[in-house]
């Protein structure tokens, strides 16, 4: 059996990785039509891979070159491959019909067309790619029109890895869902696909449903996940106004197992690249099916994570006094989350651009994020949200590379500022020396803790004017 993969991203290529590593026998390409990613993918000493994950250089070393390539060659990739994967990027639109809420299908929908016409024998096509519901449909359409003389299935298989966590998840899921036609070609096609993961995933975690309830599990799964933290983080700013601590409240309530301990961290607020998107989604769909109500109780879950970034913001200019213009302010961290490279969505942009709007100067440390995503970051947010912000708030590139500085060491970084803000939950900065930078900072020496990742009674202790989110 031959399994190709298209698109070589944050999902695409530790995913296949892992069947890679669990089925030696099965030949698994990944194919992009960017260069860059398949030669960083392809590099030898295995220290530039595109996608930071604990535990996936190792995967990719046992495998690559044995049983899982990676090549530009698309068409060499859909020709040969009984099972192709499509692992494309879906971002939320930025332009047209459907604006900041519908996904942009255009790079799933140039795939499925690309397969149609490169096909020369029956396949079995799988959507990986978080997508709304009725998209298989759409895929099945454009396979069916174009290509003559070739079968082909459409089965929905979403994944449900966390970042950070991927290998881990990958190779112990929770569950994995495959759904398709309940015709006896889609069910033929379901067994298929649930064989390659029986390699190694009991068959009692093997969900097979119809592949509408697939698709709407995945963008429920995660609205679900993201509500949760929604829902935490509404409670802290109250936590702040009474001088209850949502720490104790999150342990107090977890505690129920009705309830469970999972996903009720307070934080600066949720990021990454699908809680919001499949959240969009959602909410388009139900505006769609004329649903306006179940659309707003969803999209709410999006309103209170922005108030949650704005909050944090707004809590660092009314602290300094009302002000940050020329100030310098610290950031530890710009990853959406811990031990990834992946800043799509992070909270740390928004932040920043709040401060950079009101001309502080932001001075940023991350283990893993390129200085030129930093940049890419800003200047994306400018170029998609310039409406809502108003011509006052326009930040020129120019002006962002003036505003903002990377450093290469967190003490640089943190070395005269005013105030520093955590944003991702490095666990290298619990062990930062906190005295010898306590020394070197401004004073008052605030520290705004938007993951509650420190130690109130020992920052208080040391000097700091220390803030964490839910605490008063
Ligand atoms: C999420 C889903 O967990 C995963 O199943 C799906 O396949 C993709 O989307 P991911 O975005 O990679 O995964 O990371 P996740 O661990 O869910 O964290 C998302 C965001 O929520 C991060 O910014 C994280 O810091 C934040 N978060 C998470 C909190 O603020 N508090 C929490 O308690 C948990
Ligand atoms: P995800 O987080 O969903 O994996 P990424 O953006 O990390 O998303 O990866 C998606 C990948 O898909 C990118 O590397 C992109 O170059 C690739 N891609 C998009 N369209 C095509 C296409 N038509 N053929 C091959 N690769 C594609």
């Amino acid at each position: 059996m031959k399994i190709t993969c298209i698109g070589a991203g944050y999902v695409g290529g530790p995913t296949m990785a892992v069947i890679a590593s669990n089925c030696p026998e099965i030949e698994v390409t990944v194919a992009d039509i960017n260069p860059l990613r398949i030669a960083e993918w392809n590099d030898d000493t295995l220290e530039n891979l595109p996608v930071f994950e604990p535990g996936l250089a190792e995967v990719v070393a046992e495998t690559r070159g044995r049983n899982l390539f990676f090549t530009t060659d698309v068409r060499r990739a859909i020709e040969q491959a009984d099972i192709i994967f499509l692992s494309v990027n879906t971002p939320t639109k930025t332009y047209g019909v459907g604006k900041h809420m519908a996904a942009d299908l255009k790079f799933v929908e140039l795939c499925a067309r690309q397969i149609a016409e490169y096909a020369t024998s029956d396949k079995i096509v799988v959507e990986k790619s978080t997508l709304p519901v009725r998209t298989a449909q759409s895929i099945k359409t454009i396979l069916c029109n174009n290509a003559s003389g070739v079968n082909f299935q459409v089965l929905s298989n979403p994944e449900f890895l966390a970042e950070g966590t991927a290998i881990q998840d990958l190779m112990h899921p929770d569950r994995v869902l495959i759904g398709g036609d309940q015709t006896p070609e889609g069910l033929a096609a379901i067994e298929v696909l649930t064989s390659v993961y029986a390699h190694w995933v009991p068959r009692e975690r093997i969900l097979q449903t119809n592949v509408w309830s697939s698709e709407l599990s995945k963008l429920t799964a995660n609205a679900f996940l993201a509500q949760r933290i929604s829902s935490i983080n509404a409670i802290s700013a109250l936590c702040e106004q009474t001088g209850a601590n949502v720490e104790e409240i999150s342990k107090a309530i977890g505690h129920d197992s009705r309830i469970g301990p999972k996903f009720l961290k307070a934080s600066v607020g949720f990021g990454g690249s699908c809680f919001q998107k499949d959240i969009l989604n959602l909410v388009y769909l139900c505006r769609q099916f004329n649903l306006p109500e179940v659309a707003d109780y969803w999209e709410q879950v999006i309103r209170m994570n922005d108030y949650q970034k704005h909050r944090f913001s707004k809590l660092i200019i009314d602290s300094l006094f009302n002000t940050v213009s020329g100030k310098k302010i610290a950031f530890l961290g710009w990853a959406f989350k811990k031990d990834t490279n992946d800043t799509r969505e992070s909270a740390a942009i928004y932040v920043a651009n709040e401060l950079l709007v009101d001309k502080a100067e932001v001075h940023v440390y991350d283990p893993k994020v390129k200085k030129e995503q930093i940049y890419a970051d800003l200047d994306y947010l400018q170029k998609h949200h310039r409406g809502a912000m108003g011509e006052a708030d326009v930040l020129t590139s120019e002006e962002i590379r003036q505003l903002v500085i990377v450093h290469e060491s967190p003490y640089e970084a943190m070395g005269q500022a005013h105030a520093i803000a955590v944003l991702t939950e490095w666990d290298a900065f619990k062990e930062l020396d906190w005295k010898r930078v306590y020394e070197g900072m401004l004073k008052p020496a605030f520290v705004f803790d938007g993951r509650n990742l420190l130690c109130a009674k020992e920052m208080n202790a040391m000097g700091f004017e220390y803030k964490a989110i839910g605490r008063g």
